[in-house]
């Protein structure tokens, strides 16, 4: 190699080391990818090619070098009983043949082309291993870097698909030691959900139902219970704990089964490669029917004898290999870049694309986020971009394809200095990332929180669509939220094309709509943040609308699952003499709703408390963790304001110290059982 080209190669594999380790920490550490997996994957190759070229040259914090990424901070890491290894992938079916040929090479039945496999769908989820002892859940970990993951026990056990117990009345009796691996996965459905109220919440939505997996596992503060409760476990593995007599990986699957663990229906046992890729294939096909999301295909020799034989490497096994979908992608043009305006007046870019196939939909809009995405992807009207699709999620432009023979680009896109809708002139806080029209009156807020108040699952009014309400706001019939509920049968009959018959059945629509549920009601209004979620949590914390009034930031904060961003907007949204007005109105005009049910009963003397351990006890940590849990407490492993106590054994440290800054009330072990006792820490 020529020196300068030495010098060029060595840029390149500073630059792909340093981008590499960037998308590692976005994806691992803060579940908020900015590449696609294939994209990733693109980088890696280049990188490994350069580093085969130039052995020399491999830096020593090279993303090659290692699987996964160091766990992020707050949770302890905890060593695997054993690695959780990785697989390796066959993107089409000649490497899947390759595949197969090499297994027959490796236990010397040449030829023999009908060896067995057990063959699964690849769920797209986050990787587990639950440890069992004496058939009790004794601790959940992620994956991590393969040889310690993060004990993320105490938000496992709210996923109600992982037994806490394994079932031996319907199974073989429980092994000393059980360590089973498989997939927590989001299904679709509460994908689309979660990501509806974040986009209504102004949160980022995650890009994918993975990440979503993911980041549900490893909240630390302001754990959210409904989250966890809408994840699934899928077993896959049982690697500590198999029973003397079994005999083939699918067996391992009914055993699990039967212990109690949801397993891939799909899953079944191939005979030889050419079934193995007609499975492949059917799976693809049924791919975009099932409930959750897939990428492929895994293949598991399926006797256990065998797996041994043919051994493991020090990443993935020999015996097994994922056969990969190809990538949901699509290369399409932009031809347009839209402002839309929000129901909070948020200005969202909106790419027009020409329609294009993508896994099976047509996708002709994609959104660009905000000025801070367009900016850090450079997308312009007339470029050419990739857009993906994962499940059900909005449609995202992952890159600008740039071939150097594109006509001149037009300037970088700006969002507007006016609103396109009301003329206002626009404004970004310092510290946001929004762009807004501030004009409360504006045509466009109005009309998309009348939109939002009739949705299904705000006030559900049946008949109210967007081009009715265009009308009723043009007409004038309709200037505030509550004028909906005075219009009359004659104002509407008087709309264009609207006749007698439809216009009394919106009158009955209406009059269905006014009775509704506190949190409904809390969704309709349309408060910042709120989204389905929220609005659940504070109609069951309150029970009613009026001590929800006059709750102070202090009182929101100490409800489980509102953090302080969500404290302020509802004081703020209360606070406004003109949303009162509104409410007042309202209610006037009939709307009424049934009290929340009562908080949940307490179900042990520390219910809702939350406690944070440090130092050394005298018992066990996960003993004190049971016995706090199981008087209705919950164990974190960060102090924040929320928590309720430090529970201090010898030679606690900086913990002690936070929590006395923090006002956390400290408890040593006497004072903990007088607690646990029913006596207040106070007696
Ligand atoms: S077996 C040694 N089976 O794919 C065996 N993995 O790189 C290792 N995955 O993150 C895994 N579905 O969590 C296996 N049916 C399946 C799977 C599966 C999804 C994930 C696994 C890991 C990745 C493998």
């Amino acid at each position: 190699m020529q020196p300068s080209d030495l010098s060029a190669a060595r840029r390149r594999m500073d630059a792909l080391v340093e981008e590499l380790n960037r998308h590692n920490r976005l994806y691992h550490a803060l579940d908020q990818p900015e590449i696609s997996d294939a994209e990733y994957d693109a980088l890696m190759g280049e990188l490994r090619r350069l580093e085969t070229e130039l052995p020399g040259e491999v830096r020593p914090d090279s993303p090659s070098l290692r699987v996964g990424a160091p766990p992020a901070e707050g949770f302890e890491t905890v060593p695997h009983t054993s690695p959780m290894l990785s697989l390796d992938n066959a993107m089409d079916a000649g490497e899947m043949r390759a595949f197969h040929q090499r297994v027959l090479g490796l236990i010397g039945t040449e030829g023999d082309g009908s060896l067995a496999y057990a063959a699964e769908p690849k769920m797209d989820g986050a990787a587990v291993e639950l440890v069992y002892e004496a058939g009790q859940l004794v601790r959940g970990l992620t994956r991590g870097d393969g040889q310690t993951g993060e004990d993320v026990t105490s938000n496992l056990k709210h996923v109600l698909s992982i037994p806490l117990a394994l079932d031996v009345a319907n199974g073989r009796p429980a092994p000393a030691l059980a360590s089973i691996r498989g997939e927590v996965v989001l299904p679709l459905a509460a994908f689309a959900r979660l990501n509806e109220a974040r986009v209504e919440a102004e949160e980022e939505p995650f890009a994918n139902p993975r990440n979503a997996a993911a980041g549900s596992l490893r909240m630390l503060h302001d754990v959210d219970l409904r989250r966890l409760r809408s994840l699934e476990f899928r077993a896959y593995a049982l690697v500590e704990g198999r029973p003397d007599d079994a005999r083939q990986q699918i067996e391992l699957l009914e055993i699990l089964a039967a212990w109690g663990f949801g397993v891939s229906r799909e899953s079944r046992v191939c005979s030889g490669v050419d079934e193995a890729i007609a499975f492949h294939e059917e799976m693809q096909q049924a791919r975009g029917k099932l409930p959750i999301e897939i990428d492929g295909t895994v293949f598991k020799v399926n006797d256990l004898a065998l797996q041994e034989q043919i051994g493991t490497l020090s990443r993935a096994p020999r015996w097994a290999i994922a056969f990969k979908f190809p990538p949901e992608q699509a290369t399409t043009k932009v031809q347009a870049i839209d402002a839309q305006v929000g129901r909070t007046g948020a200005l969202t870019p909106v790419a027009k694309l020409e329609p294009v196939q993508v896994g099976g939909v047509t996708v002709s809009n994609a959104s660009l986020h905000n000025q801070d995405e367009i900016d850090r992807r450079d997308v312009r009207e007339g470029d050419t971009v990739v857009v993906q699709r994962a499940g059900d999620v909005i449609p995202q432009v992952v890159r600008v394809v740039l071939d150097g023979h594109d006509d001149p680009r037009p300037a970088p896109y700006r969002l507007p200095a006016a609103c396109p809708v009301c003329d206002a002139e626009t404004v970004r806080l310092a510290g946001e990332v929004v762009t807004r029209c501030p004009n409360i009156d504006c045509p466009a807020q109005l009309k998309n929180n009348l939109r939002h108040l009739s949705a299904r699952g705000a006030l559900d009014v049946d008949g109210l669509g967007g081009k009715l309400i265009d009308q009723l706001v043009s007409a004038g019939h309709v200037g505030r939220l509550s004028d909906l509920f005075g219009l009359t049968a004659e104002q509407l009959a008087g709309l264009e094309r609207m006749g007698e018959k439809s216009a009394a059945n919106l009158v009955a629509s209406l009059e269905k709509a006014r009775n509704t549920t506190l949190a409904r009601f809390l969704i309709a209004l349309g408060i910042r943040h709120v989204g389905q979620t929220l609005a659940e949590i504070l109609a069951s914390h309150f029970g009613e609308l009026e001590p929800l009034l006059s709750a102070s930031e202090d009182d929101l904060g100490r409800v489980d699952g509102v953090g302080p961003t969500i404290a302020e907007s509802v004081v703020r949204f209360f606070g406004d003499a003109r949303n009162r007005e509104e409410i007042e109105r309202l209610r006037a005009l009939g709307v009424r709703w049934e009290p929340a049910a009562a908080p949940r009963p307490q179900d042990g003397v520390l219910s809702g408390k939350t406690f944070v351990l440090t130092g050394t006890l005298s018992v066990p940590r996960d003993e004190a963790r049971q016995r706090i849990e199981s008087a209705g407490g919950k164990v974190v492993s960060s102090i924040s304001k929320k928590t309720d106590y430090l529970l201090a054994g010898e030679k606690a440290g900086s913990k002690r110290d936070k929590a006395a800054s923090l006002g956390v009330a400290i408890l040593d072990e006497d004072a903990f059982e007088a607690l646990l006792s029913g006596a207040s820490p106070a007696d």
